[in-house]
């Protein structure tokens, strides 16, 4: 595990508490509630989602790959949704049978995983027909002044926080299958010009 892993975990929360109480979370709460039935999470990080699941959920399992990041998210499972799974593996490969989940949900992780095509065609795989990804995450900036600039400052993204907020990752979820059915593009509230882009929404498998 990099010191800069651990670092992350520690420092996460702290960091983002601003933004999130500036609209992040209110963000959350709206894609959240149209989690339905069996619900995966890939790159739960410190368990930020598990208080807005709703009585519409069957069932949740949280996946987490970094260890100092996963020890949070069973304390918070334990404090706020005992009733969830929590364990060890990254979005590219999930230990899940093809068409297990009705929900898979994607908050602020498609900018960092390692393999963001690898990663979109498991949940592809896990969902059922018709079952849904719910997203919101970093991306590229739509104007080219903007984009431009978050190539040139993706070397402190990388360093700081590992993750590159230039993908174009709504193009990636087309590719790899999913049909968007609901996209809101905002802004991350509270945040460096260059990692405000946010698009939130919601896909079908
Ligand atoms: C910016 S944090 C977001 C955490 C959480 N989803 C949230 O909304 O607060 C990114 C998370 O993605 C996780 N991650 C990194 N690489 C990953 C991978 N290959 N597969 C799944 N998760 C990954 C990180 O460990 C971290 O927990």
């Amino acid at each position: 595990m990099s010191l800069r892993k651990t670092i992350f975990a520690a420092t996460y929360d702290r960091m983002s508490r601003k933004s999130e109480e500036a609209g992040v979370r209110a963000l959350r709460q709206s894609l959240l509630a149209d989690a339905t039935g069996r619900v995966l999470e890939i790159g739960a990080g410190t368990g930020a989602n598990l208080q807005h699941y709703g009585k519409r959920i069957e069932s949740l399992v949280a996946a987490e790959p970094e260890p100092a990041m996963l020890r949070r998210l069973q304390r918070t499972a334990r404090e706020r949704a005992p009733l969830a799974q929590v364990l060890q593996a990254p979005a590219e490969a999930l230990p899940f049978e093809d068409d297990s989940f009705d929900t898979v949900v994607s908050t602020l992780v498609l900018c960092g995983v390692d393999d963001q095509a690898r990663a979109l065609a498991e949940a592809h795989r896990v969902l059922r027909p018709g079952g849904r990804l719910l997203f919101l995450e970093h991306v590229r900036a739509d104007d080219p002044g903007l984009a431009r600039f978050q190539d040139r400052m993706n070397w402190l993204n990388r360093l700081v926080v590992g993750c590159d907020c230039n993908r174009s990752t709504l193009a990636s979820i087309e590719t790899e299958g999913f049909t968007v059915e609901r996209l809101q593009r905002t802004t991350m509230p509270k945040a460096p010009k260059f990692v405000r882009p946010l698009i939130v929404g919601a896909a079908s498998a």
